[in-house]
């Protein structure tokens, strides 16, 4: 039996395509690094079906920046849409598509708008899959203190966090890549759970950033109303391994 998988990373130079990429190529199996700058793009369709022929699997953890909820649905939605069609037409097993914990009870948020489509789209497709859902990247912290920077302090929801670091959201992704279908979604969440200004707090702290970290219940989630549980899970969830601490630099 051939125990070599080919797997397409679609958005396989980000923060976490490339870390699975390695990850894929460090256990022996080829990794195909699709973005658009490589000539195959998930939205237009160009390059797929070159891209696909012989897979194994597909990973889509491609992205897209905007606030415009219109731009995010039709980029997540369509870019799935092209995907899951290919998929079908080039017999690839099983496709993984990355999302966020509670997409769909945060869907006043524009980006958490467009990755709930894109679960509809892959759900709803046919084709064989798994969602699999992740909390904020420890990685990504440093983008919310400075989005909710208030003057000389920093003000965040009134909430629970539990942040992952990429490198265990890439190895999730692939472990979840070379393993039969679900059909359905999986949770992944950091291995600590806390108030959000806490994680906010110790970040900047690392950085010798002396800002005070406040937390208060009229923030919102970047249009979304959220209380205590929104951006934790609540129901089982796989644990990643780095805390803040380990992943802070010494
Ligand atoms: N930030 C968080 O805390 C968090 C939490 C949970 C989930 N997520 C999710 O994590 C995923 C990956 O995020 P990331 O930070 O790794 O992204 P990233 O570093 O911004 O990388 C995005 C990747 O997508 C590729 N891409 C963009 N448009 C494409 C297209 N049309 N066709 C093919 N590839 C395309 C980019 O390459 P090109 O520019 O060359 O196309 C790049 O390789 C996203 O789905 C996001 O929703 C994020």
């Amino acid at each position: 039996m051939n125990t070599v998988k080919k797997v397409v990373v679609i958005g396989g130079t980000g923060l976490i395509g490339s870390k699975a990429v390695r990850l894929l190529q460090d256990a022996g199996h080829e990794a195909v690094v699709a973005s658009s700058r490589n000539g195959i793009n998930a939205y237009t369709g160009e390059g797929l079906g070159k891209a696909l022929a012989g897979a194994d699997a597909v990973i889509d953890v491609s992205n897209m920046m905007s606030f415009d909820k219109q731009a995010l649905v039709d980029f997540f939605g369509t870019s799935s849409r092209k995907l899951t069609s290919a998929d079908k037409a080039a017999g690839v097993r099983h496709h993984v598509v990355f999302s966020i914990v509670n997409a769909d009870r945060l869907a006043a948020n524009p980006y958490m708008a467009g990755k709930l489509v894109q679960e509809e789209v892959v759900a709803s497709s046919g084709q064989p899959y798994t969602i699999v859902r992740a909390t904020q990247f420890h990685e990504f912290i440093e983008t919310l203190a400075s989005a909710y920077s208030a003057g000389d302090s920093v003000r965040v929801p009134d909430i629970d966090f539990q942040p992952i670091a990429a490198a265990d959201v890439a190895a999730a992704l692939v472990e979840a890549a070379l393993d039969e279908p679900k059909n359905g979604t999986v949770d992944l969440a950091g291995p600590e759970r806390a108030p959000f200004e806490s994680f906010v707090s110790a970040y900047l702290d690392a950085q010798g950033d002396t800002r005070r970290v406040i937390a208060d219940a009229a923030v919102e989630y970047f249009g979304a109303t959220v209380t205590a549980g929104s951006l934790v899970p609540n129901r089982e969830f796989i644990a990643g391994r780095l805390t803040l601490a380990e992943w802070l630099p010494a």
